[in-house]
């Protein structure tokens, strides 16, 4: 029986988005800046379903009884390949699951890649583009690796702005804590948009944000990133806390990581941060201050535990035989 497995790696925005067009299509409010990064990952199988006539989705080998999420994108595929097919889909993350980590992201990447390689669909990079979208807003930049573009005002293009070997920073995601998140990102911005005083400067400010961080990459240069990506990340941090209900997803643990982060640039270290829909916080940094930052971070808060990764690539086909 003929299986199809893919790989593809999770994205983290420097330059957020935080507010749908229109929630029916999943399309995002703005344009995005994100990294790639390595050694996470979603590994996803699909296969033809022989033994009944529904389509079975597996997350960590648990079947998911909600197939919304993924059902559109497969929905919009299944129409390009004409198959009527039902297909048991199995994705499995290295890493924790809905916790603020983009699972879905590099979830539905994977999906999508593996089921245009099942269905030799060969699809244009528009199409994969949005059967990824139907299924996480983010999901479209885990396409490509490195540092990456979506521009909503191009139809959410996804370029690379630079790869891995362009600028090797690393990336150490801080375990704040394993927690399902209790309010999905979806639900979140949906509030935001219809409840923040603060959301429509939020939508201003994109262009602003896009066209510094674009600057700041391409010119390799960490401080005008590091300043454009924390601000970028706080102002959505004050968008979600000024929603109603207030939607706060950084902790204590998040907190005392910011605290030593500063600390660290203080005594000379090349450091920035970003938190996205959780407590966990990513810190992106120059190689030479990897081992000190790790160690420091260990040492003085309760981080649970910290991945240590750099900048990844597109998704690929895996052989498992
Ligand atoms: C805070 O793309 O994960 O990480 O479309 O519901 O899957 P869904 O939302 P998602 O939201 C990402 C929000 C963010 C910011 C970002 O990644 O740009």
């Amino acid at each position: 029986m003929k299986e199809t497995t893919a790989i593809a790696h999770p994205n983290f925005a420097l330059v957020k988005y935080w507010g749908k067009k229109d929630s029916n299509q999943n399309r995002p409010a703005m344009s995005s800046i994100s990294i790639t990064v390595d050694s996470m990952q979603s590994k996803t199988k699909i296969f033809k379903n022989k033994l009944s006539n529904c389509h079975q989705f597996f997350i960590n080998g648990k079947e998911e009884t909600d197939l919304s999420r993924i059902y559109p994108s497969l929905f919009y595929l299944s129409e390009i390949s004409k198959s009527d097919d039902y297909l048991v889909i199995q994705s499995e993350n290295n890493f924790p699951t809905s916790s603020g980590l983009a699972s879905s992201a590099s979830g539905i990447a994977s999906f999508v890649t593996a089921y245009d390689a099942h269905y030799d669909l060969n699809l244009e990079m528009s199409n994969k583009i949005e059967a990824c979208i139907l299924g996480s807003g983010s999901a479209p930049r885990s396409l490509i690796g490195g540092f990456v573009l979506m521009d909503h005002k191009n139809n959410y293009s996804c370029t690379q702005v630079l790869s891995k070997a362009d600028w090797p920073v690393d990336v150490l995601i801080c375990l704040a804590s394993k927690e399902t998140k209790k309010i999905s990102s979806r639900q979140g911005m949906e509030i935001s948009k219809r409840t923040s005083p603060l959301y429509q400067d939020w939508l201003c400010r994109n262009d602003k944000d896009i066209s510094l961080a674009l600057e700041a990459i391409k010119e390799k240069d960490m401080s005008r990133l590091e300043n454009v990506t924390e601000e970028n990340c706080n102002f959505m941090h004050e968008v979600m806390k000024t929603s109603k209900p207030p939607i706060i997803y950084m902790n204590e643990v998040t907190h005392s990581c910011v605290a030593e982060i500063e600390n660290l640039r203080a005594s000379g270290h090349k450091l920035f941060y970003t938190v996205d829909a959780g407590p966990q916080i990513k810190i992106i940094c120059d190689p030479k201050s990897t081992n000190t930052i790790k160690d420091t971070i260990a040492q003085k808060t309760d981080v649970i535990d910290i991945i240590h990764t750099g900048l990844g690539g597109s998704p690929r086909i895996i052989d498992e035989n």
